[in-house]
């Protein structure tokens, strides 16, 4: 056994008692100090999946490993020593009159000394940035910051992996560019393990060395964003879309045939893309 894996997953199958059926075909592997997405539209599977590596969905063929271990045969409070999963609307998840309260509950629910909650609490704010609103009311709060908090919430439980349903959903363009930040700082400087289930192409190969795409139910795709944004009508077929710039090098290189050699699929690629092509003369001058 691999002891860099943390998830080994193969579902067969998945349905939900009223007969949808959610799941088929997951291969997915995560690996210790991995940053993996999960890139899917609405209704693909994202969040059925996460439920099942969090070991909340349990009627499915195949098998979960975490860390070797079968997830239907750990307790709840076993699988919650290593994984948080935050929900998609943080609505969903807080519920204590204030930020500090919030985010106690877990290590006091875990029998932590209300001395080791606090130091828990101050610690994880830190991490998110929030260390400023601990006494602040929760119904006080923007949508972003109460992701934070939810995240906050589970980092003061000492989760090295975290699963997160669509952690930029709901937030404003900046909102949304701090929060990969702050999931890439998790990732790389406190070796948090991630599985991130997104829709945000944009943003995605900014950020993630490693994602699956998921359509269906099935992955159909993984691999690096290089590897895995291919043609725009492949892209569609799975209903996502490439990212915006990598889509107007797409048109030019086969609509125009300017001579890039590759598809940039960041605005730093394809300026770099940009200045090689024109300094090879690789315009076509034609119909100028
Ligand atoms: N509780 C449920 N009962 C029945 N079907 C469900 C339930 N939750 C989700 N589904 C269905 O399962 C499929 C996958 O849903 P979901 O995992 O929520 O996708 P995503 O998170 O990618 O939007 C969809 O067809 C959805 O309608
Ligand atoms: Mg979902």
């Amino acid at each position: 056994m691999d002891r860099d894996i943390r998830y080994l997953a193969h579902i067969e199958s998945f349905d939900y008692p009223d007969g949808t059926h959610a799941l088929s075909g997951i291969d997915l592997s995560v690996r210790r100090g991995e940053w993996v997405a999960i890139l899917g539209s609405n209704g693909s599977g994202k969040t059925t999946l996460l439920r099942v590596l969090d070991g909340l969905l349990k009627d499915y063929s195949g098998s979960v490993l975490l860390d070797g271990a079968d997830v239907r045969k750990l307790s709840p409070r076993e699988i919650y020593r290593k994984v948080g999963l935050v929900f998609q609307s943080p609505d969903d998840q807080l519920f204590a009159p204030t930020v500090a309260e919030d985010v106690a509950f877990g290590p006091r629910n875990m029998g932590c000394s209300e001395e080791e909650a606090t130091q828990r609490v101050t610690q994880a704010l830190e991490l998110v940035d929030m260390q400023h609103a601990a006494a602040k009311a929760i119904n006080t709060l923007s949508y972003g910051q109460k992701k934070r908090i939810c995240i906050a919430g589970l980092l003061a439980m000492g989760h090295e992996i975290l699963l997160l349903d669509e952690p930029t959903a709901g937030l404003d363009p900046m909102g949304e560019y701090r929060m990969m930040k702050l999931l890439k700082r998790l990732n790389r400087e406190n070796g948090v393990t991630i599985v991130m289930a997104t829709h945000s192409v944009d943003l995605v190969p900014l950020f993630i060395d490693s994602l699956h795409i998921l359509s269906r139910g099935r992955i159909v795709r993984g691999g690096t964003p290089e590897e895995v944004f291919t043609a725009p009508d492949e892209m569609a077929a799975v209903k996502l879309r490439l990212p915006h710039i990598a889509e107007l090098i797409h048109k030019l290189k086969h609509e125009d045939r300017v001579g890039f050699e590759r598809v940039p699929l960041t605005i730093g690629e394809a300026r770099r893309e940009i200045i090689r092509v024109l300094e090879s003369g690789g315009f076509p001058k034609a119909g100028l």
